[in-house]
């Protein structure tokens, strides 16, 4: 399948080389493609361009820009190019401006997800994989073997679908979906303590697992 990845940070390339290496076809948007063409000698597979090239090449599309820096970027992609495609939203609102903890930019009663899903109604946004890191996202098995939990957020359900066998084909079993978009309010605020979690233990590769 084409998938166009927004985003040249640490969970851009993951999630592109893990599709790559799963046989999609690969394009990674970025604002300078430059700064990943050595990155991309070890992942020739991938494909670089614009945000708008991006938008324009996937049938499936990821968020994985900054959290101030994804309705800016969404924007660049283009309402046209975006269309009514799936997008996975793995970004988190945090503004480390006063350093840590970082504070949430949107919360409470509206959340960075549900600003997309205003910004570009026709965009089918289905929050997930923000509440690991990004390892985790693609090889959950790295970690307890793959006993805990990973969130879906969004408002259509084929979206939902479509994702949900996207994250089994990275390993994830445990698949809770959460309903709705605003249900994404939780799995962003959630990350206020994740960042307090990761301070104790000093370790990323963590996550949690919902038992009744
Ligand atoms: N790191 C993790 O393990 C992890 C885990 C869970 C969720 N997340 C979330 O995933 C997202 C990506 O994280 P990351 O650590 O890989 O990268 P990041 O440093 O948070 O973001 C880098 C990307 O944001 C883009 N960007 C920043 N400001 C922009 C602006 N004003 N306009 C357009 N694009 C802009 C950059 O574009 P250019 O390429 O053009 O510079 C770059 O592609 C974040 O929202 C983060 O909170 C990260």
């Amino acid at each position: 399948m084409k998938m166009g990845v927004f985003g040249s940070g640490s969970v851009g390339q993951t999630i592109a080389a893990r599709l790559a290496e799963l046989g999609h076809d690969v394009m990674i948007g970025t604002r300078d493609v430059n700064k990943l063409k050595e990155w991309q000698s070890s992942n020739p597979s991938v494909k670089l361009g614009s945000f708008a090239e991006t938008a324009s090449h996937g049938e499936m599309l990821f968020n994985a820009v900054s959290g101030a820096g994804t309705l800016e970027a969404l924007k660049m992609a283009g309402e046209s190019n975006l269309g009514e495609k799936v997008l996975v939203d793995i970004s988190n609102p945090l503004d480390y401006s006063k350093g840590f903890p970082p504070s949430l930019l949107v919360s409470n009663t509206d959340s960075l997800a549900e600003q997309i899903q205003r910004a570009f109604p026709k965009v089918k946004v289905v929050k997930s994989l923000n509440t690991v890191t990004a390892k985790i996202m693609v090889r959950p098995r790295e970690v307890a073997n793959g006993e805990h939990t990973i969130f879906v957020s969004g408002n259509d359900a084929d979206a939902k679908a479509q994702v949900t066998a996207l994250l089994r084909s990275f390993g994830w079993n445990d698949i809770l979906d959460l309903g709705g978009i605003t249900s994404a309010r939780g799995t962003e605020a959630y990350l206020l303590l994740w960042v307090r979690m990761y301070d104790s233990l000093q370790d990323s590769m963590i996550n949690v697992k919902i038992v009744k």
